[in-house]
């Protein structure tokens, strides 16, 4: 069976996760999805990872959506196993306890842009191309991008490039709210990891406790969302790593959080 998910390490605290299936711009057909959902278990289990980037094969695309040609005579059960298959890994990727980070070098279409909204950040290339072109292809988005991008570029804009089927060059798409940053083509690579890296100097725990507060901003009520963050800021002073951080200032270097009794377990 043709592999198509890698699992590589960039640094210390930084993997990647790697999807390669140029020859149909890394188009995500069932068995793709089965292994990225492989792929995202063994990093959920990484206790030692901060950041992850996700990224493709080929110059091109990220991923230029789901498989048309496995659609192509689905019944609407098929339809329905293929959303739910979608959005389930999809979701997988969202509730990562690592900051993932979405390196797309070109198109990011359809289930492609649903894959990257998936992600925490995205980092584009000048030459990336983001849509919805399902409408085209008498379909709607399947992967969760009907939710995910009206919760982060708003209802009128996300409506608008759901139903317009139009391709957005990256500074369009900054514009919108979607990008974190734009870089040149060639040096897409270099910031996604120089990006990652910076996120895995810091505290290991402490990262994780700052995603699962964002998430309490989008999805809680009222003070629960900071009830949920004096939580998690008690928490550090339970361990090792805030007395780390804390101290190494005082004494005027820089903190060791990995490779030091500050490093290790989310929670800490
Ligand atoms: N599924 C399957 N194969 C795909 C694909 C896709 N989504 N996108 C591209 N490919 C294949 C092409 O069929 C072609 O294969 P062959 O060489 O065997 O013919 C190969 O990738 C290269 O593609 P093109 O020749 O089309 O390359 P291009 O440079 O001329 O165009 C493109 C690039 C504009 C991205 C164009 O390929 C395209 O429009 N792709 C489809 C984009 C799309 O509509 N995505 C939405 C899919 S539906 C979806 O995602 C639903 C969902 O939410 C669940």
């Amino acid at each position: 069976m043709a592999q198509f998910l890698n699992l590589a390490e960039v640094t210390a605290g930084v993997a990647a996760i790697e999807i390669s299936r140029p020859e149909a711009l890394n188009a995500l057909n069932t068995e793709v999805l089965m292994q990225l959902a492989e792929c995202v278990k063994k990093v959920r289990e990484r206790h030692d990872l901060s950041a992850v980037i996700l990224r493709t094969g080929g110059d091109k695309a990220f991923v230029a959506g789901a498989d048309i040609k496995e659609m192509l005579h689905f019944t609407q059960q098929q339809g329905h196993d293929f959303a739910r298959f979608g959005q389930s890994v999809f979701e997988s990727v969202f509730n990562l306890p690592q900051i993932v980070i979405a390196q797309v070098q070109g198109f990011a279409l359809g289930g492609g842009l649903e894959l990257a909204l998936a992600a925490d950040f995205m980092i584009a290339s000048e030459k990336a191309k983001f849509g919805l072109p399902e409408v085209g292809l008498g379909l709607i988005p399947g992967f969760g991008g009907t939710q995910r991008l009206v919760r982060r570029i708003g209802y009128a804009r996300a409506l608008e490039w759901m139903t317009s089927a139009e391709r957005y060059p990256a500074d369009a798409a900054f514009n919108s709210g979607l990008l974190n940053r734009i870089v040149a083509h060639e040096e897409l690579g270099r910031v996604a990891e120089s990006l990652a890296a910076t996120i895995a100097a810091q505290g290991p725990s402490a990262v994780r406790s700052a995603k699962q507060c964002a998430r309490a901003a989008l999805y809680s009520q009222g003070d629960f969302g900071f009830e949920i963050e004096a939580q998690f800021f008690a928490q550090r002073f339970g361990g090792s790593e805030s007395k780390e951080g804390l101290t190494a200032f005082m004494e005027k270097r820089k903190p060791q959080f990995r490779n030091s009794s500050a490093s290790g377990q989310a929670g800490q």
